[in-house]
């Protein structure tokens, strides 16, 4: 077999076989296939797309190309959630104890990440001794015991997708839904989920911007996920402007805990019970979404959750007596409070560039060195279509430092009020199975 083929074949519109797929998967990762052919080819299926079982088929050459997480020795089915990445994302903290606490396993490996907070193991991290550095043997244990333990990302899993990713970001051939689609999935996949539950974000906060983009890669994702034999669904959800109040990593455990105890933001509660639902449907804990939810909010109602949140924290180390008092958790020095400079109804709170005022504040990475400050922060006072008067606070700023004029003109233009009554947006867009 040559690569030229399978570049020509791709060019011309033919659909490869699963032999052509695992062919320059296998040489790409072992190094004897060029990056040159390789991003010929990332370029012609930019252009000509993949067929369904080319999709399936490039999943699986690429988490066939590394280690794969054996999680048989947990009992259940085990679900993992996605998403797709947005602003002030607290749902993985809440999700992982309100499943568990009704018996769905969570076996997560996560990692910290780039982005305009923490990953889950920084935030995680903000819980004085809470530590991700366990054994496999202890992380199955423990997952057996209390349904939920968090490991930090070991082994060397997908290696053809980090090699891929990289190439495809040097050669505009990121934005091809086939290639993302299967990126996704083929972590997901090596990471030993047996069901798949995608929460794809859509809006300005989103990886995908449109309604339209966001429908079609859930639909890419959740086809691959279930032609190689994991169930899998998608939600589509708001991203317009951030999820809940809390931007930052401490803030957002705290933001968990009210969660966790039926106390949080609505639209964070409504889409943790909304992904939550379908999480213990997959793992045949319930019969119907109805029977689901209901399961879910009483264990929010009679503490199960929270009881559950604090044993692990105590399995691995952390101190759980912040979940009674969030005061010890990290503390910025400094607080300010945005004032809106005029009355109205908030109308746009640009997600992405609110990320952006939290890390000019510390609380995300700009690059894999940066070290974070898991005190600071934003709290969001208003959100889309609340009512404000003239200096009532639109954010409580959470800072380690006095001078946040960037911050504050960051925070202003990206606010916008409106005259006119504005509607709240849309939380959840559809569902994709
Ligand atoms: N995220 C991924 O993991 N892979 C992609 O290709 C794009 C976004
Ligand atoms: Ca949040």
């Amino acid at each position: 077999m040559r690569m030229v083929d399978i570049i020509e074949n791709k060019r011309d519109a033919k659909e490869l076989s699963t032999e052509e797929i695992q062919f320059f998967i296998k040489g790409y990762t072992d190094g004897s296939i060029p990056d040159y052919q390789v991003s010929s080819l990332m370029m012609a299926i930019f252009f000509q797309g993949m067929t369904e079982k080319e999709r399936a088929d490039l999943t699986m050459a690429m988490v066939e190309s590394g280690d794969k997480i054996d999680l048989s020795k947990i009992e259940g089915i085990k679900v993992d959630k996605h998403s797709t990445g947005g602003v002030g994302d607290t749902t993985t903290l809440v999700l992982g104890p309100l499943v568990a606490a009704v018996g769905v396993p969570v076996a997560k490996m996560s990692g910290r990440g780039l982005g305009h907070t923490g990953g889950t193991i920084d935030k995680l991290e903000s819980v004085e001794g809470f530590h991700v550095e366990i054994e496999n043997e202890e992380f199955i244990n423990l997952v057996n015991k209390n349904k939920i333990a968090v490991i930090g990302q070991s082994g060397n899993l997908t290696p053809a997708d980090k090699k891929l990713y990289a190439l495809r970001d040097v050669t505009a051939t990121v934005d091809s839904i086939p290639l993302i689609a299967s990126s996704i999935m083929s972590k997901k996949i090596a990471a030993g989920a047996d069901a798949i539950v995608l929460d794809v974000k859509t809006g300005a906060g989103a990886f995908m911007k449109t309604l339209n983009d966001s429908n079609e890669l859930a639909k890419a994702m959740v086809r691959i996920g279930n032609n190689v034999g994991r169930n899998t669904m998608a939600v589509i959800s708001d991203m317009s402007q951030p999820l809940g109040f809390a931007i930052g990593n401490a803030l957002e455990v705290k933001e968990a805990i009210d969660t966790l105890n039926g106390e949080g933001p609505e639209d964070l509660t409504e889409l943790c019970l909304t992904l939550g639902s379908h999480m213990v449907v997959l793992a045949k804990k319930a019969n119907s979404l109805k029977e689901a939810r209901e399961m879910l909010e009483r264990v929010m109602r009679d503490g199960t959750a929270l009881e559950t949140f604090k044993t692990f924290l105590i399995s691995q180390g952390g101190d759980a007596s912040v979940v009674d008092d969030p005061a010890k958790l990290p503390q910025a020095k400094y607080t300010f409070e945005l004032e809106a400079k005029e009355d109205g109804y908030v109308s746009e709170i640009v997600a992405d560039e609110i990320g952006t005022a939290a890390m000019l504040l510390g609380a995300g990475r700009a690059t894999k060195e940066s070290v974070i400050d898991l005190a600071v922060g934003l709290m969001l006072r208003k959100k889309i279509g609340d009512q404000v008067k003239k200096g009532e606070s639109l954010v409580t700023i959470y800072s380690n430092f006095e001078d946040i004029d960037e911050v504050k003109a960051k925070l202003y233009a990206n606010i916008t009020l409106s005259k006119e009554k504005i509607a709240a947006p849309i939380l959840i867009h559809g569902e994709i199975t």
